[in-house]
Order: C-alpha cells, then structure tokens, then sequence
C-alpha cells in the first residue's frame, strides 16, 4: 500500500450500541456474480454489489477484457455478457488490487482464453501463494507463469483445457472455484473434492445460470461445452461485515443491534455457531430465501462470554472471521483454544501473528501456536496496534476499542474499503466512538 493510502484510526469505549446496522454486499457473491455476468449471453442486472476496492477491481478487468458494465446506482450493476468466447485480451496487466479471490477466480477463468493475460496486485496479494491453483491448472493443460509461486501471474492463451479429478490439498473455495470456471473451459469433466466443504456460492451461481453442475456439500463436478445464460442475482448483506458487529454488540454491555437481510449460507455462518457456544445471544428473525440463498435478520444483544476449545470442524465455516473472534476471546471469561486454523497465516495478512501482535499491545495474554492461537480472556488496555493493511484486522481492533478500558490506535486502515466501505460511519451510528 502507497504511504498517500496510510490511515490511522483511534477507537474509544462505547456505552452500548443500539439500533440497525445494514451492511453492504457480499463479496463472495459480487466476484462471482460480476465474473459469470461478463462470460454470460445476454444482459444481467446484479443489485446489492459490493462498491468495495476488491470488487470494482474485478469489474474494472472485466471492463478492460471488452465487457460493457453499466452502474446506474450504488450497488447496481447492469453487465452486457459476451458470452462464454467474447472476451478480447488486454495490453495491459489486470489489476486485481488487493483481492485473492479476484486474481485467483479471474486465473482460471483467463486459462481458458484464445489470448494472454497478466494478473497483478498491491503489495499484499503480490505475498499470497498462488501455486494452490496455478499446479492444478497445469494438470489441466493450462500454462501460468508465476515470480516463483507469488503474483503476477502470466496466464498464456490458446491451451487446450482438459477436465481433472481433483482433490483439494487444502479447504480453500478459491482453489475450486478457480478450477471450475477453467472448466467450463475444458474438454471433458471437471471434478472437484475437498477436504472440508467450503462456500458453494459459484456452484450454486453456475447452475443459476443455466450451466449443468452436480454438487454436493465438498464436492463439485462439471463438464465443458454449455452456455451461460444471463440472469439477475441480488447479493445478500456480507455476513462477515456482519460478523464485527456480532462480536461487538455481544461484549459491549447493554448493547442490542439488529442486521437485517444478511446472507447466512452455512458454509459462512461457523462465527454464529461459536459465539453461541461462548454464551452468545443471537436470533435469527425474517428467515427467507433470496436467489438460492438463505437470508435472515441477525439480532444480537449483549451476553457474558466464555471461553471455548473451537470445534475444528466450525473453521473452514468461519475462515475469515478469527480477527473478529479473537477478540470476543480476549475479553471472554477464561481460556479460548483454535487449533487447525493454519490457512489464516496465508490471508490478507498472517492472521495469527498479526492479531497476536496487536492483542499483546493491549495487554491480552496469548500464546500463539502454528495452526491457531491460545487466549486467556481478560481486559483490553490503551494502546497501539498495526493491522499491516489487513481490513478484517482493523476492523476487529476498533471493536476491541469499544470494549477497552481506553483508546485503542489502529494503524493502516485505508485497506477497510476493500471489502467494508463505509464502515467508519456506519460503526459510529450505532455507537462505536471511532474516529
Ligand atoms: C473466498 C474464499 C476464502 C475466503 C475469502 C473469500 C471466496 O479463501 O477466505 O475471503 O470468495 O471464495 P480461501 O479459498 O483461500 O479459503
């Protein structure tokens, strides 16, 4: 991240926080929605988009790729697909920003193409390991470059794709999806089997439009050769945007917060099942289904919490929501064990050391162990910690603010808009004193 993007934020107590917090699109579900759009026949209309830097960064590909997007309002996209073989190569490298599942979803996607393309992004996503996909994409007959496993990526055109059966070494829905979309490629199936099942968003998405797809929770099998047809999607509320709310209104006294229409598919929903195991009161009211998905009205209120060994299954169900959860530990009664948690090393920032680095400054006892971390609940001091670019780990230092005995100071926290626009503003409405 350039220094002109360096900001700090400092983060005070709150009485309690009250009222209804909406929170914006999912960002699973706009990368996909934006991508089969673009590859799609026809116009597709997809309301509730993300206007985060992650997602823009895939439209803005899509966009130099020859794809026409339209974006009448905030959240609203109108996209004029091409077709599965309409998109036109670029000169220019494809900027994913600071987005894994942007760079990693597009490079399946662009093995499939008649031209070459360059994938690259900021400082963090040039970090982030990329042979996950790029070794099963070769199994594939596809030919990616890459800075010795790290971005950018050089993806060469004009492959001749043919379907794998593959099991995932890791539970990673970025690895499958990446996979598929070089599917609808292929000659021949595409098999997909994971270790723990991950978010199914692009399964669910593919045969809403109209592409034949067998799934199962961890499996996934596919064959090339169809068509997309173009459809409307409404991306339901983020509920890992939710997720610092949850956590926040539960350890705040006298705090009660209702987030409504919040997509609560259950490859998403592990951070519910744990807070509820640590004390948590939560509800779900308004259940209903919106596209294929499960949507429902969060409304947590505050509780006493108390320490848990996690469940290693719950993991892969809340994979980026341990900033959050690490927090509700550090101020739960008692001790917290994750164990299993190892991918967090390789997300936006490592999780584990980031998290354990800015908890210790604020006097919160942990050891940290290869694949998780130990917590010992207690009380949040004053002080200063470094999200290191990370948006999930800003935003879960400003709700340890909130629940401090003092000012908690965050630094670098501009990356907040990739996934959370707005959040600054829309924390302080409900009672964050966050600046
Ligand atoms: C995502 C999958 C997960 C998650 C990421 C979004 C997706 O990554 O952490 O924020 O949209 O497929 P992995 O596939 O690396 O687990």
């Amino acid at each position: 991240m350039s220094s002109a993007r360096r900001l700090d934020w400092v983060s005070g107590p709150a009485m309690s926080l009250r009222g209804e917090v909406v929170v914006p699109g999912d960002k699973s579900v706009s990368h996909r929605s934006m991508m089969l759009s673009a590859i799609a026949d026809g116009t597709s209309h997809i309301r509730g988009f993300l206007e985060g830097e992650d997602t823009r960064a895939t439209a803005a590909v899509l966009a130099q790729l020859g794809v026409s997007i339209e974006s009448p309002s905030a959240g609203e996209r109108i996209v004029r697909g091409v077709g599965l073989h309409g998109l036109r190569g670029s000169d220019k490298p494809l900027d994913c920003g600071n987005a894994g599942t942007g760079m990693r979803l597009l490079t399946g996607l662009l093995a499939g193409q008649s031209f070459d393309s360059t994938l690259i992004g900021d400082e963090s996503l040039s970090k982030r390991p990329m042979r996950r996909v790029t070794d099963p994409l070769a199994n594939m007959g596809a030919h990616v470059d890459s800075q010795n496993g790290l971005p950018p990526l050089h993806v060469h055109g004009g492959r001749k794709l043919r379907g794998i059966r593959y099991e995932l070494p890791v539970a990673s829905a970025q690895i499958k999806s990446a996979l598929l979309l070089a599917g609808l490629y292929a000659e021949g199936s595409t098999e997909v089997i994971e270790p723990h099942p991950t978010r199914d968003y692009t399964e669910r998405m593919l045969a809403a439009f109209g592409w034949p797809i067998e799934f199962s929770p961890g499996y996934a099998k596919l064959e090339g050769g169809h068509t997309l047809r173009a459809t409307d999607v409404v991306v339901p509320a983020d509920f890992s945007s939710a997720a610092f709310f949850l956590v926040a209104a539960s350890i705040v006294p006298g705090s009660v917060l209702r987030l409504p229409a919040v997509g609560l598919n259950p490859r998403r929903t592990g951070l519910l099942e744990a807070l509820r195991l640590m004390g948590a009161d939560i509800r779900i009211e308004n259940r209903t289904e919106s596209g294929g998905e499960v949507i429902g009205d969060l409304v947590v209120r505050h509780a006493p919490l108390h320490g848990i060994e996690l469940p290693e299954a719950l993991v892969p169900d809340m994979i980026d929501e341990f900033p959050a959860l690490f927090i509700a530990a550090a101020v739960a009664k008692g001790r917290t064990v994750v164990r299993g948690a190892a991918e967090l090393r390789v997300k936006e920032s490592d999780r584990i050391a980031t998290m354990a680095a800015g908890m210790r400054a604020l006097g919160v006892n942990l050891d940290e162990t290869p694949d998780g971390a130990i917590i010992d609940g207690g009380t949040i001091v004053p002080g200063t910690v470094d999200s290191h670019g990370d948006h999930r780990i800003a935003m879960s230092f400003a709700v340890a603010g909130v629940v401090g005995k003092g000012e908690v100071t965050i630094r670098d926290c501009a990356n907040v808009a990739t996934s959370f626009p707005g959040f600054l503003e829309l924390a302080n409405s409900c009672g964050f004193t966050l600046r």
